[in-house]
């Protein structure tokens, strides 16, 4: 199936499904089917991964790399993210050199700033050029950049090559939409929204036993977590990276990634969880 895109800042095309993949390659027992939901993913034309150094120390970067091994590189978009303890001086090559080599390949497609650190700003986007004319990255972008942030990055030098802001975004958390979402729309940065399943539900219950969703989701014959993820993806500025081990559950997430909610039906599941009518410090796992 073909992924929707979005336009990055640079013109190139944005996947608005990708793979997330904390906590996976973790457990021994479970490597067998996280590559195969991987594949499955693969299979379906989802072409984006993403993954972080941090996620089990390496062994998220390590599984991805034996999943993808043989598959032409041409047809993946690899994201991972630098550590803010490993963002600035010889530091960040370092930890993307090593990424690398687990993933088995010479450049990412978006290498991404996990979240704020000690480091100058400026430091950091002035490695992440480094890193694009050095040809081991195409792009880069932040993640659990406020309002503030993103302002204050903007305004420093190169700081508008930044090509996405990876968020916390879910229907039980909709804070971004009084004032992040908003500016990073109007200043063309995607959103890619993290835990977009609520981690199963998990960072909000209620979620999975609501009447109004379930008889939503009843109605376009999909799950509540498939619902939550059309949720996210009816805006055109937000991408999403849903993290499954199972290749059921990954087939679902595309299907819910070609849907569109009628509008009568996402102001029901929009009434029953409202997004804040204020300004929310920004929600983080
Ligand atoms: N930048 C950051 O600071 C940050 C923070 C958190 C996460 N992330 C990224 O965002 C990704 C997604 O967030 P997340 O992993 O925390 O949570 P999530 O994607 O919201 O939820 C993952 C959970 O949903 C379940 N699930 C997935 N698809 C399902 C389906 N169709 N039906 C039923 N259950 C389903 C998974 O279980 P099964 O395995 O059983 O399917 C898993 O337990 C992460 O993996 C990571 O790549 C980034």
């Amino acid at each position: 199936m073909d992924i929707r895109n979005l336009q990055l800042r640079d013109g190139s095309d944005f996947p608005c499904l990708g793979m997330g993949t904390w906590y996976i390659g973790e457990i021994p027992e479970n490597r067998a089917a996280e590559i195969d939901a991987l594949h499955a993913g693969l299979d379906e034309g989802v072409t984006l991964i993403d993954t972080a150094e941090m996620y089990g120390s390496g062994r998220s970067e390590a599984l991805i790399g034996e999943a993808i091994r043989g598959i032409s590189r041409d047809s993946l978009y690899l994201v991972s993210k630098v550590l803010p303890s490993n963002a600035g001086g010889s530091k960040l090559e370092k930890s993307l050199d090593a990424s690398l080599k687990r993933l088995g390949t010479d450049h990412l497609d978006m290498y991404l700033y996990h979240w704020r650190g000690s480091f100058a700003l400026e430091e950091t986007v002035d490695k992440m050029e480094t890193m694009v004319k050095k040809g081991k990255i195409l792009r880069w972008g932040v993640s659990n950049f406020d309002t503030d942030d993103m302002e204050e990055l903007l305004s420093a030098p190169k700081g508008e090559n930044c090509c996405v802001n990876q968020v916390l975004y879910h229907l039980g958390s909709r804070g971004i939409e009084f004032e992040l979402l908003p500016f990073l729309k109007e200043h063309r940065i995607p959103v890619m929204a993290y835990c977009p399943l609520a981690q199963g539900g998990g960072l909000r219950d209620e979620l999975l036993s609501n009447p109004v969703l379930k008889e939503v989701a009843n109605k376009y014959g999909v799950s509540v977590m498939q619902l939550l993820l059309m949720f996210v993806l009816q805006n055109d500025n937000v991408s999403a990276i849903p993290r499954s081990g199972k290749a059921a559950h990954v087939k679902q997430n595309v299907e819910a990634a070609g849907m569109k909610l009628l509008k009568e039906d996402f102001d029901r599941i929009s009434d029953a969880f409202p997004a804040p009518d204020h300004k929310t410090s920004l929600d983080v796992v």
